[in-house]
């Protein structure tokens, strides 16, 4: 089926394009994503999110503020006040070398949209952003996911940091293949590493077996971060714990050719990246 072809797919290197090519594009717009489609990537990744008035949107930031002409928190604002805001002139302001007068003006994306111009020729890889300020997201995510038969044609994976999140999904949907996110940052107090990945206290960094069997459980796969203020938090025997235990491994957000080519050998089986581009050029 080709919800068996996608699991197995996992277990090959895949190409996922963060906030669509958001290096070369404001991140989260149509353009982004038609610029990765285009490239042929694995997935679309995207951060869902809902407006004052329950419709899901593709938006990563909690305010409107950094990537669009207005300010405050984007659940606080109905779809129609959302599509009044420019989420394009932003990008060319910050990026002049890459600037192009056809990003003014794009409109926030709704996950409708991007299904509705996509539909069964994109891979998606949906965030649950936030989980606490969305009330009602997974169902409403969900509900999105079955409306255009998205999880049993093998379309969707679903990620979140909150363990919660994922859980409240897989109870709407027990067929969404699920990505168990953590992030790992240096303790403040001392020389160890600690991890983030139920959005309950952080804990020491060392994953044990166990951990990765209670992920392995309800997940198809983690992802992490790679590098944190310098410091290389995952390494190779990390990835192959992970995948030993059942799990596959991907790495967000990795834009220099230098660390995918050293991800790529540790294993990894596949990357977030803002420059999809220089990573299909690897894996070619
Ligand atoms: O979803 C993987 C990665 O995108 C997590 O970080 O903040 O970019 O959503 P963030
Ligand atoms: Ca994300």
């Amino acid at each position: 089926s080709p919800l068996e072809q996608q699991l197995k797919d996992l277990e090959s290197f895949q190409v996922i394009a963060h906030r669509g090519a958001s290096g070369h594009a404001p991140e989260s717009t149509m353009v982004a994503y038609e610029l990765a489609h285009e490239w042929k990537v694995d997935y679309l990744e995207l951060d869902a999110q809902l407006t004052a008035d329950g419709e899901v949107v593709v938006f990563h930031d909690d305010a409107i503020d950094r990537t669009s002409d207005g300010e405050g928190k984007i659940n606080d604002y109905t779809l129609e006040e959302l599509k009044a805001l420019d989420t394009g002139s932003w990008f060319n302001e910050a990026n002049a070398d890459k600037a192009d007068a056809d990003f003014s003006g794009a409109q926030i994306l709704t996950l409708n949209e991007l299904f509705e111009r996509f539909g069964d020729d994109a891979r998606y890889y949906i965030e649950t952003k936030s989980p606490q300020l969305n009330p009602g997201l997974e169902e409403a995510l969900v509900e999105t996911l079955e409306e255009y038969e998205m999880v049993e044609n093998g379309r969707v994976l679903v990620q979140s940091f909150e363990q919660d999140s994922l859980l409240k999904v897989q109870q709407l949907n027990d067929d969404i293949p699920l990505i168990q996110l953590v992030w790992y940052y240096p303790s403040e107090e001392d020389e160890t590493r600690l991890v983030e990945w139920t959005g309950v206290t952080p804990g020491p960094a060392e994953i044990s077996d166990e951990d990765f069997q209670t992920v392995a459980e309800y997940a198809a796969g983690i992802g992490t971060n790679y590098i944190y203020e310098g410091q290389e938090v995952i390494d190779a025997d990390f990835i192959h714990q992970a995948q030993e235990n059942g799990l596959s491994v991907h790495v967000y957000t990795i834009n220099e050719t230098d660390e995918m080519e050293r991800l790529m050998e540790m294993g990894a089986n596949g990357l977030f990246t803002n420059y999809p581009d220089r990573l299909l050029k690897l894996v070619e």
